[in-house]
């Protein structure tokens, strides 16, 4: 299969390196959601308690991981889960997004993202959130869906959840958080190279209608320095990987980083 042109959105590619939340965080508590600083200058975000994500300033690691969304994304974008909203405020500062669609659970979430847009001086023009649970989602029709509420599960059960919401929605480009974690481990079950070949293998293999599969050398590239930072960091094993939550992720980053 030869080399297949990206249908280019943008003039140039945004590369990790230069991804960050636009959103400033500080210590905020609102009803069941809380977002704590640590002395290392990072942010967590807590939800009853529970640790969903963290930021971590030094490397702007969650955006980082995002850079594929963020730079297919056009038109009008759903997104699930806001978290910290990370990704969120990047695709507003994007001119080819013209709205923004956010399904997030949590009413309390939802109240800490606001206000911190104020505080950031986010134009909220753009979005629409709907405080639904994600699962639920159908009969949606958008240019593209990216699916981030997702966290303590398996990646075998993040797979069938994606499957499932993009049989009941439509859009041309879909992602979800934990699709690289997915096509690495096929690539080192396989004994494979990142090339383009090799991810269109890996994009049948998976099954799920929709999965962005234009790529280019351009974001192959992207996505080989994403893998490298993965085994470099992480002592990336298929089994870790296969239960590893992105919590424990950036525990081992800031472990590995220190013994270096
Ligand atoms: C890891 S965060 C998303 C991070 C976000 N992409 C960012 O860039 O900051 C996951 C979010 O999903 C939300 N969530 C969990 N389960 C959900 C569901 N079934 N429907 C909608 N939102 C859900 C959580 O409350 C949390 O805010």
């Amino acid at each position: 299969m030869g080399f297949r042109p990206h249908a280019k959105l943008n003039d140039k590619m945004i590369s990790q390196e230069n991804l960050t939340s636009f959103l400033k965080y500080r210590p905020i508590k609102i009803g069941s959601a809380e977002v704590r600083e640590y002395p290392t200058g990072n942010f967590s975000l807590y939800v009853d308690n529970v640790e969903w994500m963290d930021y971590d300033v030094n490397d702007h690691f969650s955006a980082r991981e995002q850079f594929f969304e963020i730079n297919i994304a056009y038109g009008h974008v759903l997104v699930t889960g806001l978290g910290l909203g990370v990704r969120e405020s990047i695709l507003l500062s994007k001119p080819e997004v013209s709205k923004i669609t956010i399904i997030e659970k949590n009413r309390d979430v939802i109240e800490i993202f606001n206000t911190l847009c104020i505080e950031s001086n986010i134009n909220l023009e753009k979005v629409e959130i709907l405080n639904i649970d994600a699962e639920f989602l159908e009969d949606f029709q958008v240019d593209c869906i990216f699916l981030d509420h997702y966290e303590h599960e398996y990646i075998e059960e993040i797979e069938k959840s994606v499957r499932s919401i993009s049989k009941k929605n439509q859009c041309s480009k879909l992602w979800f958080w934990k699709a690289w974690v997915s096509y690495f481990i096929w690539i080192i079950e396989k004994r494979e190279n990142i090339d383009y070949q090799n991810f269109q293998l890996w994009c049948n293999n998976i099954n799920i209608d929709n999965l962005e599969r234009d790529v280019n050398e351009d974001m192959l590239f992207e996505i080989r320095k994403l893998y490298d930072y993965y085994i470099r960091n992480l002592g990336f094993t298929n089994e870790y990987q296969r239960t590893t939550t992105r919590k424990q992720i950036k525990s081992f980053l800031g472990r590995s980083r220190k013994v270096k």
